[in-house]
């Protein structure tokens, strides 16, 4: 409503305003957005719990490659394992399976060998694609000498072990392709080069 006491004094080239209040909507949407605001900042800026930019499009590849790594069956492109091959919470998680799953009996605590070859040096006898130790751990290899594990692990869990053998090979020093300690070598020179 106009009341026309409220006129303010000041006029600019003979056009005066009324001292209204502002209308409860804009008022109360001004609120909101301070309110808003303050969710807002603790989300995405001060706790971290949302994600923003380049952090969001990461976290959205990373959801998609967990769907295609869950909905894979085991299979999984070669350009993808050695991907996973580099990622650091893959890597610790198959140490750990490593453990659980009794590979250093025949492998050694330091995948150094022991019955089962060195797993350190440039030496392979089944090739040292991500696909190839993938497929040598979950199938099992020479009459299950090397015992196939895919009815006792997790796809998931068998990528996450030649993930963990793939950069503990990278990170091992050769000479002459070999470890300087550990079993000596069997099988062709295909180093790691992934
Ligand atoms: C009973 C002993 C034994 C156990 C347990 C075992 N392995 Fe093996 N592994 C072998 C033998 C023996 C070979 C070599 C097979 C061959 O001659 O082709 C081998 C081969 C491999 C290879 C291929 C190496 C190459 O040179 O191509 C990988 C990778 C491997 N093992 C990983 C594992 C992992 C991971 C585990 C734990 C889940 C494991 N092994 C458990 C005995 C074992």
């Amino acid at each position: 409503m106009v009341d026309e006491n409220n006129l303010r004094d000041h006029a600019f080239d003979g056009i005066q305003e009324y001292d209204n209040n502002l209308p409860a909507w804009w008022v109360w949407s001004f609120v909101g957005c301070i309110i808003w605001a303050v969710f807002y900042g603790f989300h995405y800026h001060w706790i971290g719990t949302g994600k923003i930019g380049l952090d969001a499009l990461a976290e959205e590849n990373r959801i998609a490659r967990e769907i295609q790594i869950a909905m894979s069956g085991g299979e999984l492109s070669e350009e993808m394992l050695q991907e996973l091959s580099h990622d650091a919470g893959r890597i610790e998680a198959g140490k750990a399976i490593y453990v659980k799953a009794n590979c250093a009996m025949c492998h050694g605590a330091d995948a150094y060998g022991n019955v089962g070859p060195n797993l350190r040096d440039n030496h392979w006898l089944h090739g040292s694609d991500m696909t190839m130790i993938v497929v040598s751990i979950r199938d099992g290899r020479n009459n299950n000498q090397m015992p196939a594990q895919g009815h006792l692990l997790a796809p998931n869990d068998i990528y996450n072990l030649a993930a963990y053998l793939a950069d503990l090979n990278r990170n091992t020093p050769k000479v002459d392709n070999k470890t300087s300690s550990g079993k000596v070598p069997e099988g062709d020179i295909t180093p790691i080069t992934y």
